[in-house]
């Protein structure tokens, strides 16, 4: 017999056009003033002033930091949380990627909570819930805002932390596809495939689970279908809607089941050469499931049937691989690049890169035990 843990604290409002719900969220979590977190991609995009509009037609006050940085330091979410403290803001909206709804996190928590975000890195420190907080997806990829988990980055330390906590977890999710409908096609290909690697590394770990499982696997099928229709034609509200539906899946399954190697390695290349979590993700995973397959081969042959892949024939291993070759094949069509060296890497940094990766706690719950040696050798590799 097994146990096991499934929890998803966020509710969930998925559907085009959602975003109009907003002011019944907002009075439903009996708060009256909002500062909203964003960045200047969602501005020039004209998301911004397209939920502005909403929240004013429900005669609400507002407040806007529009200034979020990709990889949220610590020093400019206590910005934020000045700020909100300012304006006295009882809620904070999150518009965006995976940046500005892990730095509102932070800035929730800091509302209700003494001392710097670096005391509550780890598992479970968060003391009392932050106010409240509504994320509001542009990419489909980080499904940060179902998550439990906020990264991070410390630039004195040159390094990520995690939060993990069910207490900052946003309180509501608002997917509505039709946010995404401008994206380009990199950050349309790159969040797409970060949310792919999220639902392979849920799917095997060592710790997943039949509801974790499902979600994965589903999401798998969907992003394996439609990603290339989303990046090559950005305006496709079926390709958009059904990629927003499996990032959200792949958070679910993630939140419970964690992560695995490819992310482990994605956090420092990251925090050394600031490549987008996407994609230092899309470059590393095709070469983690090569060093991976031969650990978990029956769960890599239900990926690739969900790729749809024609498995007649092949013994089990050669089964297992071609969901590798699958993965492959769609990082390629989605126009990403194949090799570190190619998105700003640097070669005499490699070990460092396998040391911090070792660290990681992503990589206790990978399906194959990796060595700082393999690690070095997968990222070897990948340059
Ligand atoms: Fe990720």
């Amino acid at each position: 017999m097994y146990q096991y843990t499934f929890a998803t604290p966020t509710r969930i409002e998925f559907g085009a056009g959602t975003a109009k719900k907003l002011p019944g969220l907002i009075a439903q979590l009996a708060c009256e003033k909002v500062m909203i977190v964003t960045d200047k991609g969602v501005v020039n995009a004209g998301i911004l002033e397209k939920i502005t509009q909403i929240i004013e037609g429900g005669n609400i006050q507002y407040s806007v930091f529009d200034k979020v940085e990709p990889d949220p330091s610590t020093r400019m979410i206590e910005e934020i949380y000045q700020k909100a403290k300012q304006e006295d803001a009882d809620i904070i909206i999150a518009i965006g990627g995976g940046s500005p709804m892990d730095a509102s996190k932070g800035a929730c928590l800091l509302m209700k909570n003494e001392g710097r975000l670096q005391d509550y890195a780890g598992v479970d420190k968060v003391k009392v819930k932050g106010i409240p907080l509504i994320a509001i997806p542009t990419t489909a990829g980080t499904g940060s805002e179902v998550t439990i988990f906020a990264v991070l980055s410390d630039l004195e330390a040159n390094t990520k932390f995690t939060i993990t906590s069910s207490r900052i977890a946003p309180d509501v999710a608002v997917l509505d596809p039709e946010l995404t409908l401008t994206l380009p096609p990199k950050i349309t290909a790159a969040t797409g495939l970060d949310a792919l690697t999220h639902a392979i590394e849920a799917y095997t770990s060592l710790i997943s689970e039949p509801i974790s499982d499902v979600l994965a696997l589903e999401a798998m099928r969907l992003i394996y279908r439609y990603l290339p229709k989303a990046v090559n034609n950005g305006t496709d509200l079926e390709a958009r809607t059904m990629m927003m539906q499996a990032e959200l899946m792949a958070g679910m399954a993630f939140n419970n089941a964690f992560l695995g190697l490819s992310h482990a390695i994605a956090s420092p290349l990251g925090a050394l050469f600031h490549i987008p979590h996407g994609v230092a993700n899309a470059v590393m995973l095709p070469y983690v499931m090569k060093f991976n397959y031969s650990a978990a081969p029956e769960k890599y042959v239900q990926m690739a049937l969900a790729f749809g892949i024609d498995l007649r024939g092949g013994d089990l291993y050669e089964n297992a691989y071609s969901a590798v070759n699958a993965v492959k094949m769609l990082v390629h069509l989605c126009g990403m690049p194949k090799k570190l060296r190619d998105i700003g890497a640097k070669e005499e940094l490699l070990d460092q890169v396998a040391k911090d990766a070792l660290l990681s706690v992503q990589l206790r719950f990978n399906c194959r035990k990796a060595t700082e040696a393999q690690i070095r050798e997968i990222v070897g590799d990948a340059y």
